[in-house]
């Protein structure tokens, strides 16, 4: 996830961008530049590790006012030129967010005769800011300030941002603003710092004042921060004092990476959907799908090819298309595909689903799938990963680096995008009218705020995790859509806790494994309510019958469950379609809690590897 940094003082800018820049390397990152203020703007930038930028960096840069970048690619390749900071003439601007409307306003600013020079949704920003300061590309003369021109241009944007910006005919301040993504400014003695997270500054200072939605900040050196509402409005802040050690804030204070991550899937969640959907309409937009309508209508069959908790995703999906477009869907794991029967693939779409990007298994899948003839597409989150140059096309999940071994955002962000993306074959095809489109899209929009409000509430799940983490045994059911969900949630307990955990269709159950059901066996029940519901009673007492623990995922609303079940872990009420996502994330936080209570090293897991390039 692309990181910001800012510095307004008394001391040699560019080491303190630089040093605060490495403090935001754990975000996860793929190019990296600064710009610094003297008299006019110095402005360094290049792809890969910060060490490859400072060792473009002149001897001696004079600036006692700059602004850095850390970027992870969203729109457009990782490369030097759409790497940040952004300058239009003589401003310079770094961003972190995804501007949504950024094409309307690329097309405008063009016929306005601003030319591009990146693939980037931020150069828009820069662009806008010279237009407001100078009145257009050909002008001379300042209109307004940087403030200003900040607040103006901000009026256009749609999207999430955290931004900083600089102007060398307005020397001496920096102007920062935010929505939807993190800012925090910290106070030092006679200077200033801003980033995305308190790391990038800890060293300096541990007085911080957070940056809300819609405010704008202005800082000029001497020490001197003046912050502004929407409407252009003083607002006092408050300095609050940072209680952290550096390296707790590596994690931004989270004891792993893999508990940062679950937490973050609120916004991972809402990042992939953003821009994508049209509530209003019904519609979902997905212009990198290169697919025409005609293609989506003639398509006969999905194959999609994942491993490990893609795979798990790659389940859903099969619903999803089976359920919503109408379409048949197989799902098979990377190393087992080319075993299966050569297809003869004309109107077959394969969708291979990789978090990395570099899966060998994987990739050798598709690539025996391409050479039958299969247009093929990626669902990946690493930008310019090995299956984005070997594909017909590519959609992005916005999950952001994920650190930790054990996947958790880039799974639910898999499964949004599967959602849409069947959504949208099965408005094509005729499938689903307008009005129930609309209606799941609405349920969508809703799913962040109930990810929220399962992690609010996640000492429940602390509880039950310690109360069964001596477990040699658990057991995972669900049913249709719970069935992956089930598979999911036993494979998260396994790698990271060591505990032996079966995910099982819980109508197989009395086909063998109730054998091993002992008072000693927790079975975790995933039962949110849904056409299965009343079969998952009749499974959940079979289990019962036999003294197992159960342990039931089921709907905040349900006070039916508690007659049947040992201990109750609530979801959000949401339609039967999307319950998978949050059901997952209390299956996260349980794993992620027992491996917790028994020691274990969540993080790095042992014998496993977080992108597994080897067949
Ligand atoms: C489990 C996990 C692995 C990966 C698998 C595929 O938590 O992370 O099972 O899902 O190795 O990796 P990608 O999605 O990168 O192809």
């Amino acid at each position: 996830m692309c990181g910001i940094v800012g510095y307004v003082g008394e001391k040699p800018a560019a080491s303190i961008l630089i040093d605060s820049l490495k403090k935001l390397e754990y975000r996860g990152y793929d190019s990296a530049g600064i710009c610094v203020l003297n008299d006019s703007l110095k402005t360094y930038k290049t792809t890969g590790k910060i060490a490859n930028l400072e060792s473009i960096l002149p001897e001696g840069i004079e600036g006692t006012i700059g602004i850095g970048h850390t970027r992870w690619a969203t729109h457009g390749k990782p490369n030097t030129v759409n790497s940040h900071p952004h300058l239009s003439g003589d401003v310079a601007v770094v961003h972190n967010g995804i501007i949504e409307n950024y094409l309307e306003l690329k097309e405008k600013l063009i016929g306005d005769g601003y030319i591009f020079k990146s693939d980037t949704d931020t150069e828009v920003i820069a662009h806008l800011l010279h237009s407001h300061l100078y009145g257009g590309i050909d002008g001379v003369f300042k209109l307004c300030d940087l403030m200003v021109a900040v607040q103006k241009t901000l009026l256009s944007l749609e999207g999430s941002y955290a931004i900083a910006a600089l102007c060398s005919s307005d020397p001496g301040v920096m102007v920062v603003a935010r929505k939807d993504s993190p800012l925090v400014i910290g106070i030092g003695d006679g200077e200033i710092f801003a980033a995305s997270d308190v790391t990038a500054f800890l060293k300096h200072t541990k007085d911080v004042i957070f940056v809300d939605d819609d405010e704008v900040a202005s800082i000029r050196a001497g020490g001197n921060v003046e912050f502004f509402d929407a409407d252009g409005n003083p607002v006092t802040k408050e300095t609050i004092k940072i209680e952290w050690y550096i390296e707790d804030a590596e994690k931004a204070g989270y004891e792993h990476f893999m508990l940062k991550e679950i937490h973050e899937q609120a916004s991972s969640v809402q990042d992939t959907f953003a821009g994508k959907i049209s509530e209003m309409e019904g519609a979902v937009v997905l212009d990198e799908l290169n697919m025409s309508d005609e293609q989506i209508r003639h398509m006969t069959r999905i194959e999609i090819i994942a491993c490990g908790t893609s795979w798990n995703a790659g389940l859903v999906g099969k619903y999803l298309f089976e359920q919503l477009a109408g379409i048949h869907t197989d799902v098979d794991t990377g190393s087992e595909f080319r075993y299966g029967y050569p297809v003869i693939c004309g109107e077959v779409l394969t969708i291979a689903i990789t978090q990395s990007g570099e899966t060998a298994d994987t990739l050798a899948a598709v690539r025996g799938a391409r050479s039958y003839g299969c247009r093929a597409i990626a669902i990946t989150n690493v930008v310019g990963s090995t299956i984005t140059r070997e594909i017909d096309s590519v959609l992005y999940t916005r999950a952001g680096p994920e650190i930790g071994v054990a996947a958790t955002k880039s799974f639910t962000t898999q499964l949004i995008t599967l959602y849409m993306l069947a959504l949208k074959f099965a408005r094509i095809r005729g499938k689903i009218s307008a009005e129930d489109s609309k209606n799941l899209l609405v349920a969508l929009k809703k799913i962040p705020a109930d990810i929220q409000k399962i992690l609010n509430r996640k000492k429940v799940i602390q509880e039950c995790a310690k109360q069964f983490s001596d477990s040699n045994d658990y057991f995972f059911i669900g049913r249709h859509l719970n069935y992956p969900i089930a598979l999911e949630g036993a494979l998260k307990l396994k790698e990271i806790s060591y505990i032996h955990a079966e995910g099982y269709a819980a109508g197989e159950l009395k086909h063998g494994p109730l054998a091993l059901l002992t008072d000693k066996t927790p079975v975790v029940a995933i039962a949110t309510k849904g056409h299965t519901y009343e079969k998952m009673l009749s499974n959940i007492k079979e289990v019962k019958a036999r003294d197992a623990v159960v342990i039931a995922v089921a709907d905040e609303d349900d006070t039916e469950i508690e007659k049947y079940v040992d201990v109750v872990l609530r979801v959000p009420k949401s339609h039967e379609l999307l319950s998978p996502i949050l059901s997952s994330v209390v299956l996260q936080l349980l794993a992620y809690y027992t491996a917790l209570e028994r020691g274990c090293s969540i993080d790095k897991p042992r014998n496993l590897a977080k992108s597994v390039t080897v067949e």
